[in-house]
């Protein structure tokens, strides 16, 4: 195991030391510092924080889809006894919605207007499993009817734009596990619906969990979904992981300054008041968790993989 792994049991996807640069004619944008992070089969990982803070470039990172004038410069992201920053596109290709699938905020910019959604799925398998049509077909009215599509036979002919937002992202979901993935990425996969339909999104990824053993990478803004839903938690601020540990850990024992600010957040919208004025900058943070010009702080173990970004041991 690394040193700086992030978590003791045995992980499906080990990230280490991640930094991912846009090198902009403006300058260098670090959009990720110094991530590391384990995925684990039939547990969430979530990655916490507010836009901007390199979550999705994070997603993209692993995926080997970070834009130009984007990339990779430093790390590691070992699954299955390769490290994928190493591998070629057409390797990657080969890994992409197979092993690894992705669900995205908006199913409207990931599914093709153009295509009904059966062809949409059928494709995936086509690509990836070899099906001939006609197996492909009922494999694919069969993913619709697991993701909870009423009718999926029928809604196999239909386009995007002919299903609710609820249904969409259902119908993503169904294309995302069209080959059993080991792990799932899914970013922000509730923002655009409202409350009831991100209820029911959240827990029908729980049970294809469950079913399937998936590891799945949460990423959200919102620490209230999070704590609902996942196993280990990761909160960015500015591309570098401030403080990570197991859900219950983190919500007990909050130890980076920026980590409580989250959590007042969260206390006081369940209260329905106001978000307390807690210091959440890195100029107020205290000078234990500040960047330095020598660089970022390092992260320290408190214990049981409870980790923060401190210059001390945090007491
Ligand atoms: N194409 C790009 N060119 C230059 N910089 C970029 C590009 N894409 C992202 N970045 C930079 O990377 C940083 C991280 O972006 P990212 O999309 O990962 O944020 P995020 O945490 O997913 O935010 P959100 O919650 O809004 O989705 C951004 O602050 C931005 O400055
Ligand atoms: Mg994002």
């Amino acid at each position: 195991m690394h040193a700086n792994a992030p978590f003791h049991t045995s992980a499906i996807m080990r990230i280490t030391n991640l930094s991912t640069f846009f090198f902009t004619p403006q300058g260098i944008i670090k959009a990720v510092r110094d991530l590391s992070l384990a995925l684990h089969a039939g547990r969430t990982t979530a990655l916490v924080g507010e836009s901007g803070c390199g979550k999705s470039i994070t997603a993209l990172s692993i995926l080997g889809l970070v834009p130009e004038p984007g990339r990779i410069v430093n790390g590691e992201i070992y699954f299955e006894q390769r490290d994928l920053t190493l591998l070629s596109q057409d390797q990657l290709r080969r890994i992409r919605g197979n092993q690894i699938a992705m669900v995205f905020q908006d199913p409207m910019t990931a599914l093709n207007p153009v295509f009904s959604i059966g062809a949409q799925i059928e494709e995936v398998l086509l690509l990836h499993r070899g099906l001939s049509r006609k197996e492909a077909r009922i494999k694919a009215a069969e993913l619709l009817h697991q993701v909870g599509i009423p009718s999926a036979q029928e809604r196999l002919d239909s386009f995007p734009h002919q299903l609710s937002g609820g249904m969409r992202q259902r119908a993503m979901i169904a294309m995302a596990l069209a080959c059993d993935p080991q792990i799932l990425i899914a970013d922000e996969p509730t923002t655009a619906l409202d409350v009831t339909i991100q209820a029911q999104i959240m827990h029908l990824l729980h049970t294809q969990q469950q079913e399937r053993n998936m590891g799945i990478l949460l990423i959200s803004h919102d620490l209230g979904i999070v704590a609902q839903h996942a196993d280990h938690i990761a909160l960015m601020y500015a591309g570098m992981v401030v403080e990570q540990g197991d859900t219950f850990s983190i919500f007990e024992h909050p130890q980076h300054p920026y980590t409580r600010h989250l959590l007042n957040c969260v206390h006081a919208e369940n209260r329905r008041e106001g978000a307390t004025a807690a210091p959440h900058t890195p100029e107020s943070w205290e000078e234990r968790y500040r960047p330095r010009t020598s660089g970022l702080p390092p992260m320290q173990d408190i214990g049981n993989g409870h980790r923060v970004r401190s210059w001390e041991v945090p007491v």
